[in-house]
């Protein structure tokens, strides 16, 4: 496999492959402030980091003419490609009006059309920074919701940064100690977590979608 420039691998854990980016697509970003934040802490726990930026995934608004037309446009299709190369992904994503951003969701509904379908039976963990006292915590909610409808298995801690304008240090860092010690803590226990389903697969991986629908055996259900 051919590894994106930005990948680096340390320290003794068995090999993890992580895929983070900002769901952000505005240069100053607080989201992917976050994210970089994030970048290094997986790097310092030994993950291997792909790091991507949203301006790679975007792409037209779905439309189903297009997909059996000319086809699937280049930002969804990269993103497939990238989530494919790796064992884990991490998204840190703005909230608007109390959910996602609708380019994440376009991009989601896009390449949940590719086979194989990439989330299915992926670890994902869900980051957000909002100026808000609740941190965009409810567009994380927001965000579950079709990455465990596509068989993602989605990390059960989600970290919201509240006030994020004003919670970085000049360094990059968190300004606050204790808060910087919990979101270290939170993406060690998802490493933890995805170096055990990695190297310890135990889990039926078969996604089915549309469920209740009998089956066709026409793309609808997946075994991994
Ligand atoms: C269309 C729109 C809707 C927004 N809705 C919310 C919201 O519901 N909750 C919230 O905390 N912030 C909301 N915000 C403010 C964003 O949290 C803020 O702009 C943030 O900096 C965006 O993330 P970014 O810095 O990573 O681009 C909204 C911003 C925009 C542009």
């Amino acid at each position: 496999m051919t590894q994106p420039a930005d990948v680096r691998t340390m320290g003794n854990r068995g090999a993890v492959r992580v895929l983070i980016f900002s769901a952000s697509l505005r240069a100053d970003s607080l989201n992917s402030r976050l994210a970089h934040l994030a970048r290094s802490v997986l790097q310092a726990a030994g993950a291997t980091v792909d790091w991507a930026t949203m301006n790679e995934f975007d792409g037209p608004s779905y439309n189903q003419d297009v997909e059996t037309g000319p086809g699937f446009p280049p930002g969804p299709r990269e993103l497939h490609r990238r989530l494919e190369a790796c064992d884990a992904f991490v998204i840190a994503t703005p909230e608007y009006n109390a959910s996602m951003p609708g380019h994440l969701k376009n991009a989601i509904d896009w390449v949940s059309r590719i086979r194989p379908q990439p989330f299915n039976a992926r670890h994902g963990l869900l980051l957000s920074a909002s100026p808000s006292m609740a941190g965009g915590n409810r567009g994380l909610w927001s965000l579950r919701i079709p990455l465990e409808h596509l068989g993602a298995r989605v990390f059960p801690d989600m970290f919201s940064l509240a006030q994020a304008h004003k919670a970085f240090s000049d360094g990059g860092g968190l300004a606050d100690g204790q808060l910087a010690a919990r979101f270290e803590e939170n993406l060690r226990a998802f490493l933890d977590l995805v170096e055990a389903a990695t190297h310890y697969p135990c889990m039926k991986k078969a996604w089915v979608e549309f469920l209740g629908e009998p089956g066709d055996g026409v793309g609808r259900v997946q075994a991994a």
